[in-house]
């Protein structure tokens, strides 16, 4: 089913419309739906107000753009809505914050493992095994909050363990940057890649500073804080790998392919049928702002579109669980430590590193993600399970005698 992104040209912007109540629709539902469904929500919310961001800043950059990114980012605008309307209001803040980081770690995996590029597939591992820390602080947070499993709403597809401990991952700005793909030499699902991930971080930082502040418990608003801290860290991380000599045209161009090939995933992977509809709509929306900015970067730029673009799109992201991957990574990678662009091991760093004086002033009046997390192990069914547990096995006992 490889798309054709030059033959197929989807549906024209000016029929790309929208009514309120067609943009607020039915959610999803929090416990019958796949896990992989609030993430693929999670996620194309968060490439939506990118391309929102992206079209934003590329107006204040451009007179002879502006009109042209107004229209296509109104239909941007309207996307997200849909699709951020799709959240059912029973989820609550910190179970979506859970679908994020779920979202971060499988996506990250997904995509590490099909990056062509070492240095570029190193980098969404050592991104990874952080998410992967949230994941679990965030679980116990959500123990303390609610007494509840946190696999209610990832479904028992991702490890709840700790990964690189949040703790350390607070970087010297200067060793979060990374060194930038060469857009001319660069594979296309090297940009495809670097876009989605840095996009869907943003979206969680934004999330986490958004929803931070609401937590009464002072130990959740302090996890929140330092969570997305490193999230920022990340969107400076994967924001840096892509090539900042690439043109604005060439960069809204790839961005719009970049959104039809997350949409074209989330629709080989969906099982809800009202869902798939959506992503179905919305691969044609795309396609159809892509021809929009090929049709201007030929015109404006004189440049052929295939230059940059590739003929058909990759396979999709994976929407499922990487855990013997994440598992191997974890166990070859955890020590792992980046020293300016380059990643050493942790033993490699001078004690008087700027990193690690950084991590000492931000963690001196103490460490949120340690405090949240501290004597908390994750048990199928949480402590009460436990507690049923060994009464089962009293009463085993008692009926073996
Ligand atoms: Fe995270
Ligand atoms: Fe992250
Ligand atoms: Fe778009």
């Amino acid at each position: 089913m490889a798309l054709d992104l030059f033959k197929e040209k989807g549906t024209p912007v000016e029929r790309q419309s929208f009514t309120w109540k067609d943009m607020v629709r039915r959610p999803y539902s929090k416990m019958d739906d796949d896990a992989f469904t609030r993430t693929r929500v999670i996620l194309m919310n968060g490439i939506e107000a990118d391309a929102l961001r992206m079209k934003h800043i590329f107006a204040r950059r451009s007179l002879e753009l502006r009109p042209h990114l107004a229209l296509v980012r109104r239909a941007e605008h309207h996307q997200q809505t849909l699709v951020n309307w799709l959240t059912p209001p029973d989820q609550k803040v910190i179970e979506t914050t859970l679908g994020f980081e779920q979202l971060a770690i499988e996506v990250t995996a997904s995509v590490a493992i099909h990056e062509p590029d070492p240095y570029l597939a190193q980098t969404y591992r050592f991104g990874m095994l952080e998410d992967f820390d949230h994941l679990y602080r965030y679980s116990a947070l959500y123990d303390r909050l609610e007494g509840q499993d946190p696999n209610n709403i990832t479904q028992s597809y991702t490890d709840i363990i700790p990964g690189r401990p949040t703790s350390v991952e607070h970087r010297h700005p200067l060793d979060d940057l990374r060194r930038p793909y060469d857009a001319k030499t660069a594979a296309p699902l090297s940009k495809l890649h670097a876009l989605t991930i840095t996009a869907s971080e943003f979206q969680t930082h934004d999330y986490y500073m958004t929803v931070g502040p609401t937590f009464t418990d002072p130990v959740a608003r302090q996890l929140y804080a330092e969570i997305a801290s490193i999230e920022e860290q990340h969107v400076t991380q994967y924001g840096s790998l892509i090539d900042p000599d690439e043109s604005m045209l060439e960069q809204w161009m790839l961005h719009e392919a970049m959104e039809v090939y997350n949409y074209y995933s989330c629709l080989a992977y969906e099982s809800n049928p009202r869902i798939k509809e959506v992503w179905q709509r919305f691969v044609d929306y795309e396609l159809g702002h892509l021809h929009y900015v090929m049709e201007l970067f030929k015109n404006l730029e004189r440049r052929d579109p295939a230059e940059v673009l590739p003929r058909e799109l990759p396979e999709p992201i994976a929407f499922k669980e990487h855990r013997e991957f994440v598992r191997k990574v974890l166990s070859q990678e955890v020590d792992m430590r980046s020293d300016g662009t380059e990643y050493v091991d942790k033993s490699q760093l001078p004690p008087d590193h700027r990193t690690l004086m950084y991590q000492a002033q931000m963690n001196s009046e103490g460490s949120p993600s340690e405090t949240a997390a501290a004597g908390y192990k994750w048990r199928p069914g949480t402590e009460l399970a436990a507690k049923a547990e060994r009464m089962g096995s009293v009463l085993e006992g008692r009926r073996l005698q």
